[in-house]
């Protein structure tokens, strides 16, 4: 099967100017600007959920926001639908690209009630007539797992996972072709995030939406995503299938990032290395490949060349220049691991 893409970029950056009192305890190279993303490639399929995951930092919330247009990138390309999207937004392109935020607290009007809520954005975008406004808000929350009796409460009288099943109702209401899902689960109890993922799922089933599902923990997305896209310091290190990326990684920040997953270290087909506890700050992107100086593999020539992200198999994209001998690279010893007490 082919991959149509519905988004893509190429190329984007997004540089914060930062008052250089701020920045220069950090960096003596180009006080004020930080590169949240420096170069990023990315396309997202029709139909797919593609998970994006990295560290807090790497930039996933900016590329997200980026996506749904609420923020403009420094530079760069970004193509919707195979169109290119210059400038301000149509309001169709808008509706048709929705966020999902990891607080739906926030994202919520505390003074609406949910029935209120939804008729609001279906009457705007003239999703259906007003006399069909309460029946199409109940098949929404059906839809989401939630009764009708939601329709007339407030979001201060549900549970942190029924309030995310309502910023999902919100977001589906105005009928969009793709979800960007800012780490929709990160904020829930394990024993809830499950049941959100399996509504992300069933979604993407019945409403064939393109879902992008932000995430900084791998465990989360195993299940639940086609694909996964890994960021680190503002750029994209690896893509590939998620059963590929777990069974054969071919980036050693992918590698650190399955073995930090608690329980699948017994099994691990990896080298168990612990990454330090903190990236590099974005206001001084090491030189040469930006994950060197936290890499067991690293070379002199890691040092000085900034690997491109390259495809080194079909749908296999690594930005590693020893992306081809990681399978046969003998796994770091215990002892010279980068960080024994770092964890992710
Ligand atoms: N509005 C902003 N102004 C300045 N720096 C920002 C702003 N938003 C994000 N950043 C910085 O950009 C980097 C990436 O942030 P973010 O996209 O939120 O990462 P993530 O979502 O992966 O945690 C971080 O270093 C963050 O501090
Ligand atoms: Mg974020």
């Amino acid at each position: 099967m082919t991959a149509t893409p519905v988004l893509r970029v190429a190329g984007v950056t997004k540089w914060y100017h930062v008052p250089t009192a701020l920045t220069s305890k950090f960096s003596s190279k180009t006080p004020g600007s930080l590169r949240a993303l420096d170069g990023v490639d990315l396309q997202l399929n029709k139909g797919e959920i593609l998970a994006l995951v990295g560290e807090s930092g790497s930039g996933k919330s900016t590329l997200a926001k980026i996506l749904v247009g609420s923020t403009k990138p420094t530079s760069g390309e970004l193509e919707y639908d195979g169109e290119h999207i210059t400038g301000a937004r149509h309001k169709d392109s808008s509706r048709r690209i929705q966020m999902v935020f990891q607080d739906p607290y926030s994202s919520l009007n505390p003074r609406m009630s949910v029935g209120d809520m939804l008729k609001e954005l279906l009457l705007l975008h003239k999703i259906v007539r007003r006399r069909e406004v309460r029946a199409e808000s109940i098949r929404l929350l059906n839809m989401v797992g939630l009764e009708e009796d939601a329709l007339d409460a407030y979001p201060s009288q549900f549970s942190g996972g029924q309030r995310q099943r309502i910023a999902i109702a919100r977001a589906i209401a105005v009928r969009p072709d793709i979800l960007i899902a800012d780490e929709p689960v990160s904020a829930l109890d394990v024993s809830v995030q499950a049941t959100i993922l399996e509504l992300f799922t069933s979604l993407q089933r019945e409403l064939g939406l393109s879902i992008l599902f932000v995430a900084h923990n791998l465990a989360v997305v195993q299940h639940l995503s086609q694909r996964v896209a890994v960021m680190y310091l503002g750029r994209i290190v690896e893509v590939a299938d998620t059963a590929e990326i777990f069974s054969n990684p071919r980036h050693p920040y992918t590698r650190a990032l399955i073995d930090s997953i608690p329980r699948m270290s017994a099994e691990s087909v990896n080298a168990s290395f612990v990454l330090d506890g903190e990236p590099p700050s974005p206001f001084d992107v090491p030189s040469g490949c930006r994950f060197n100086p936290r890499c067991p593999y690293a070379t002199d020539a890691c040092r000085t060349t900034d690997p491109a992200l390259e495809s080194i198999a079909p749908g296999h994209l690594s930005a590693c220049i020893r992306a081809s001998e990681l399978p046969i690279l003998p796994l770091v010893p215990k002892a010279n691991a980068v960080n024994q007490q770092g964890s992710l």
